[in-house]
Order: C-alpha cells, then sequence, then structure tokens
C-alpha cells in the first residue's frame, strides 16, 4: 500500500548518534513531509541569540535535556506551521515520559494521531565512534563522517565548499553525558510506545542505505487511514 503524504506522522526515536537525522533527511526527500528536530530548533535559537537560546544553551552544550516546558512548547509551535498538517518526522522529541504525555494531548486536541515511532537501535560503542568523527558543514548543514563518509577534501564540504566543523556536544565527556541521559531518561519511552502498539524497532547498524529500506519497509507497513488501534 502506498501511503499519503498528509497521513504520515511519525517519531523517530534513538540515542544520540544512532542516525536519527541522516534517515529523517532521507524521509523529507522520499515522502515529503518536514523534519523536526528539536536540536536543530535548539541549536537555531542558540545561534540567534534569542531568549530562548540563551536559556537553553547550558543545557544543550552539556548534554543535559532541556527542560520539558521549553521543549515542548518550541515542539507545539513548529507544529502549528502550515507544512506540518501534511505530516512529519519528529527527530529527538519525545525524550522524556513527561514529553511524550504532552504529544499524545496535544494530538488529541488537534484530533491528529502518530501512525508509528521508529527507534533505531545502536551499540554504545558505535554511537561513541559515529558522534567523535562527526563533521557538519557551517553552511548547509550536510553531515559527514571521518571515516565512514569523508568529505573529498579534508574540512570541506562536498555540496557546498562550506567549511566542515565539529559539534560542541561531540566532545567524549559530552557523548558519555548524553548516552547516561539517554538510557535514564528516554529508553523508557520504548516501552511507553510498545504499549501503545505503534513501536517498530530498527537494527541501526549496517549500511545507511540498507538502514533506510527497513525504514520504508516499516512506513510502507503502517496504515493511515486506520487509527481505531492508536490510542495517542
Ligand atoms: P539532538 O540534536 O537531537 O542530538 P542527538 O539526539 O544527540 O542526536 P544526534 O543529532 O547527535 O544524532 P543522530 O541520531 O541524528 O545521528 P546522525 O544522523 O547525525 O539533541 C542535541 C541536544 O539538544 C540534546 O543533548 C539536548 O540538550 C537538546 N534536546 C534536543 N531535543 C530535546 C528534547 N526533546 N528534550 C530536551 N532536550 C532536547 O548520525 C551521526 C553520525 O553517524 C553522522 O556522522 C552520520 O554520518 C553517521 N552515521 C549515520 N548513520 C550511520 C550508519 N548507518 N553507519 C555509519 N555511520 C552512520
Amino acid at each position: 500500500m502506498s501511503l499519503k503524504k498528509e497521513n504520515l506522522n511519525l517519531i523517530l526515536m534513538g540515542p544520540p548518534g544512532a542516525g536519527k537525522g541522516t534517515q529523517a533527511k532521507m524521509m523529507v526527500d522520499k515522502y515529503g513531509i518536514p523534519q523536526i528536530s528539536t536540536g536543530d530548533l535548539l541549536r537555531a535559537a542558540i545561534s540567534s541569540g534569542s531568549e530562548l537560546g540563551k536559556k537553553v544553551q547550558a543545557f544543550v552544550t552539556s548534554g543535559a535535556l532541556v527542560p520539558d516546558d521549553l521543549v515542548v512548547s518550541v515542539l507545539l509551535n513548529r507544529l502549528s506551521d502550515p507544512d506540518c498538517q501534511a505530516g512529519f518526522v519528529l527527530d529527538g522529541f519525545p525524550r522524556t515520559v513527561c514529553q511524550a504525555d504532552s504529544l499524545g494531548k496535544a494530538m488529541k486536541d488537534r484530533k491528529m494521531i502518530v501512525h508509528g515511532t521508529i527507534a533505531i537501535e545502536v551499540p554504545d560503542q558505535e554511537l561513541i565512534d559515529r558522534l567523535t568523527g562527526r563533521r557538519i558543514c557551517k553552511d548547509c548543514a550536510t553531515s559527514f563522517h571521518l571515516k565512514f563518509s569523508a568529505p573529498k577534501k579534508e574540512g570541506i564540504c562536498d555540496k557546498c565548499g562550506g567549511e566542515l566543523l565539529q559539534r560542541k556536544d561531540d566532545s567524549f565527556e559530552v557523548i558519555s553525558n548524553r548516552l547516561n541521559v539517554y538510557h535514564k531518561q528516554t529508553q523508557p519511552l520504548i516501552e511507553y510506545y510498545r504499549k501503545l502498539k505503534i513501536l517498530h524497532l530498527v537494527d541501526g547498524l549496517g549500511q545507511i542505505e540498507m538502514i533506510f529500506a527497513k525504514v520504508c519497509d516499516i512506513i510502507q507497513g503502517l496504515n493511515p487511514s486506520d487509527s481505531s488501534k492508536i490510542k495517542i
């Protein structure tokens, strides 16, 4: 069955470095729905020097979670944008049970549902290798990896020629904190969505395209018109 993009509301979960951003961007291209990354929204607020940016900066650079009330309000604002009426993929939200409850309530109020939660699973050691080697173009935000998807010219973006930078929270110390935070505060959501019967696990080890094929298989198996079994 092929999906109508207006019916596709998805959550993409996984630990830091699992490939959420990588897979979400491929979903944007294939399904024409926007990627809503709370991490990107928070980093944009920090770069702009806004009041929100000042409030969240210390949390993001240390790898701690931004308080639920702030991040929920950022997410709900973004969900109100017209492009989200056609569906969306949430990348990095929710990250706590409180955030998941807030999302569920907001969706119910809007008479909308989440059709599926796709959780990408990757062992911690692989996550550390991926994050320490990640480099991002400061101009077009394309992501590279020093070993797994190296740029043709060191330090330079293949797409636009921009400078490649390391994210501040991709230092070894901050990565261990992010992993601890994930295991304590976010991993419980796997059970949360399993109980709602919308959880789909994906092994995140292997070629990016192979993982994307598994993600697409899951999406093809969703039935957006059948909301009867979905309680969120
Ligand atoms: P956020 O920006 O969401 O970061 P994250 O969850 O830590 O995830 P990453 O973006 O680091 O990794 P990813 O899974 O997207 O992996 P990627 O595709 O880039 O959050 C940052 C911070 O913001 C948080 O710490 C927190 O402070 C705050 N925040 C955000 N949301 C929040 C919320 N809801 N509540 C509270 N606070 C919040 O891939 C990683 C690397 O691996 C890349 O180099 C890529 O090329 C490579 N790669 C990808 N797939 C593969 C593969 N299959 N094989 C080999 N390499 C691969």
